[in-house]
C-alpha cells in the first residue's frame, strides 16, 4: 500500500514538533546512538535515559567500552536485565576496535556482521547516524503499520516482517532516521496499544482501521505457547494369540479412548508383575520411540515389549482388552496408540 507523499510530510512535521527529548538524539555519533539503541531494546525510554547517561559518561568512546573488564560493563547495565545485549555490544566493541579501526562500520553490511547486531539493530543505527535507506520494524512499527493498512498478518511471522520492510521502503528513500524515529515515536505516543489517541493522531487520514473501527483489533499476533513435554514407557503386552493388551483412559485428555499400558515412571518388572500377574515376562529392550505432537504437548513414548499367559489374566473386570487385528477398527485408539500399533504390532502378526 503507497500512500500520498502527505502521509510522510505529515508525519515528520509532527515528529519535530512532539518528539521526546532523548539525549541519544542530539548526536551523530554512530556509538551512542548504537548503545541508546541496544538499551531500548527490551526497555522503556524512561528507564533508558538515566543508564544511558551514565553509561556515555564511563564509556565515552567506543575504545573505553572495548577496553573496559566485561564485569565492569555488566556493572553499568545492571537493574537493564538482558545482560546478552550487554555482552554482545562489549565483543562487538571490541570487534570494532580490532578489525575496524576504532571506527564504527558505515556500511550496513559490514555493521550487520558484528556480534549482536541484528535487522532491527543494523536499520536502526545506520539510518539514524548516516541516514541509509533502511527501515526500522519494531514492535511500535508493526503496531502503527497494520493499522494503517488494516493489516491482519501475524506480526509473529518473519514473513509479515519482510512484507513490512518492503512496503516501508519507498519512505526512507530520504530522511530515513527521522522518518523510523517518526514511526516509533507515534507508536509510543499516539498508537498505542490499548487506548490509542486517534483524535490527535497526525495521519488519522490515511488510517484504513479508525475508518473501519478495527484499531483496537490490530496488529494481530499468535503467542508462541511452549509445549509441555512429557515422556512415557508403554507396554506392548503380547498373549501368544495375536493380541496386546490394552485399557481403557479415564482422564480428561482422551478420555475414553484405549491405550496400551503406559507409565510417566517406568515400572520395575516386579511392580509389572504385581498388576499383570507373575506369568508376566518384560524384555527390556527398547524397541524405539513414538513422538506425537498435541497443540499444548509432546508426548515421548518409549516402546517395550512383554509377553503374558492370557489364560492367566482377567481382562473383562479390569476393564481392559485384547486388542487384535480383527477388532482394532472398531476400538478408538489415539493417534498415537495407531501409530505404535502399526508399527510395532502390524508386522509381527504376518
Ligand atoms: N525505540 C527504539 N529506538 C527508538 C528511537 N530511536 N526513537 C523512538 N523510539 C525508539
Amino acid at each position: 500500500m503507497h500512500y500520498p507523499a502527505t502521509f510522510k510530510k505529515n508525519l515528520i512535521e509532527w515528529f519535530k514538533i512532539n518528539q521526546r527529548q532523548m539525549p541519544w538524539r542530539d548526536t551523530n555519533d554512530p556509538y551512542f546512538i548504537w548503545t541508546s539503541e541496544v538499551m531500548l531494546q527490551q526497555t522503556q525510554v524512561d528507564t533508558v535515559r538515566s543508564y544511558y547517561l551514565r553509561f556515555i559518561k564511563r564509556f565515552p568512546t567506543i575504545e573505553a567500552l572495548a577496553n573496559a573488564s566485561e564485569e565492569e560493563v555488566l556493572k553499568h547495565w545492571e537493574g537493564l536485565g538482558y545482560y546478552s545485549r550487554a555482552r554482545n555490544f562489549h565483543t562487538a566493541a571490541k570487534e570494532v576496535v580490532e578489525k575496524h579501526e576504532g571506527q564504527v562500520p558505515y556500511q550496513p553490511d559490514v555493521f550487520k556482521t558484528l556480534k549482536g547486531v541484528g535487522p532491527y539493530t543494523q536499520a536502526a543505527v545506520m539510518s539514524i547516524a548516516f541516514n541509509h535507506p533502511l527501515p526500522t520494524v519494531d514492535g511500535n512499527v508493526f503496531r502503527v503499520w497494520s493499522r494503517l493498512n488494516n493489516d491482519e498478518s501475524d506480526i509473529a511471522l518473519q514473513s509479515t516482517r519482510k512484507t513490512y520492510e518492503a512496503e516501508l521502503q519507498p519512505y526512507v528513500d530520504s530522511e530515513s532516521g527521522t522518518f523510523n524515529q517518526a514511526m516509533m515515536e507515534l507508536g509510543a505516543l499516539i498508537c498505542t496499544p490499548k487506548t490509542p489517541l486517534c483524535m490527535f493522531c497526525p495521519v488519522q487520514s490515511h488510517c484504513e482501521s479508525y475508518a473501519l473501527g478495527t484499531v483496537l483489533d490490530l496488529p494481530v499476533k499468535t503467542k508462541k505457547i511452549k509445549k509441555k513435554q512429557l515422556t512415557y514407557d508403554v507396554y506392548l503386552i503380547d498373549n501368544h494369540q495375536g493380541g496386546y493388551l490394552i485399557e481403557q483412559r479415564s482422564s480428561k485428555l482422551l478420555n475414553n479412548m484405549w491405550q496400551f499400558p503406559m507409565y510417566d515412571t517406568k515400572p520395575t518388572e516386579q511392580e509389572l508383575k504385581k498388576e499383570f500377574g507373575e506369568s508376566l515376562h518384560v524384555d527390556e529392550t527398547c524397541l524405539g520411540t513414538v513422538k506425537h505432537q498435541f497443540t499444548h504437548m509432546t508426548w515421548t513414548l518409549n516402546i517395550y515389549r512383554a509377553k503374558i499367559n492370557a489364560a492367566d489374566f482377567d481382562t473383562v473386570t479390569m476393564n481392559r482388552k485384547w486388542l487384535t487385528r480383527e477388532n482394532r477398527h472398531q476400538l478408538t485408539l489415539p493417534v498415537s496408540m495407531s501409530k505404535i500399533y502399526d508399527t510395532f504390532c502390524e508386522r509381527t502378526n504376518e
